[in-house]
């Protein structure tokens, strides 16, 4: 069964955003994958505090909530991301989360030697995000952070939904065509999984 992880970074219970990735996620239902969620506000995760004991076994030293969504990752070919723009970056909760990914940075790329740009991509990520503003660089910013992040989950940045104009918590709902791209986008991610899993068998 495909396996794929939804990952909630707003604060906002039920926010925009959350709204989007709950639609992702019925679409991939819908396909048959099987899909884990995680809300990061219900974890106790503490931001990176740069010890960098990872280099000695790829680990993060910290003991926190952490190494349970890890382990849900690691198990998953799709992943899906979602979070607001805060500041033209993703929300505080996505970044300690991303952060807290450096100890596999460093156990692909110094303890492994991997070289970048030449690994093989195992998953596809899909991100989602949302923004009160109108502007053409809204998402370029978060764009560029969530590529590098997935980089180091051997995913592509493989689609991304990206909806400008909303604020208010629910005006999302006013956005059918948005609504309709997350569910179709969750279909599609789970087809596209479903079929690679078929090639390798
Ligand atoms: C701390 C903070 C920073 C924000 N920064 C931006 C921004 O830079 N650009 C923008 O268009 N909207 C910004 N917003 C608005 C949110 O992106 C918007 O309200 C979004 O719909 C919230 O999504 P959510 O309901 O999924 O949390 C910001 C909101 C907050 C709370």
């Amino acid at each position: 069964m495909v396996e794929i992880i939804a990952i909630y970074g707003s604060p906002r219970r039920d926010g925009n955003s959350a709204t989007l990735l709950k639609k992702a996620v019925a679409g991939a239902r819908q396909e048959g994958a099987h899909v884990e969620e995680v809300f990061l506000r219900d974890y106790k995760i503490s931001p990176c505090l740069e010890i960098y004991h990872c280099i000695k076994t790829g680990e993060c030293a910290i003991r926190d909530d952490f190494p349970k969504i890890l382990t849900k990752l690691e198990s998953s070919t799709g992943i899906m991301l979602a979070s607001p723009i805060f500041f033209y970056s993703v929300s505080a909760h996505t970044k300690i989360f991303m952060d807290r990914c450096q100890s596999l940075w460093v156990r692909k790329y110094w303890i492994e030697n991997q070289v970048f740009g030449e690994g093989t991509e195992t998953r596809k990520g899909l991100f989602i995000s949302v923004g009160a503003t109108t502007g053409k660089k809204l998402f370029d910013g978060a764009i560029l952070t969530v590529k590098y992040f997935f980089d180091v989950l051997s995913a592509g940045l493989w689609k991304t939904v990206l909806c400008r104009g909303v604020d208010r918590k629910g005006e999302i709902e006013n956005k059918d065509e948005y609504l309709t791209e997350a569910f179709e986008a969750g279909r599609e991610l789970a087809r596209v999984l479903q079929e690679e899993t078929e090639e390798r068998k």
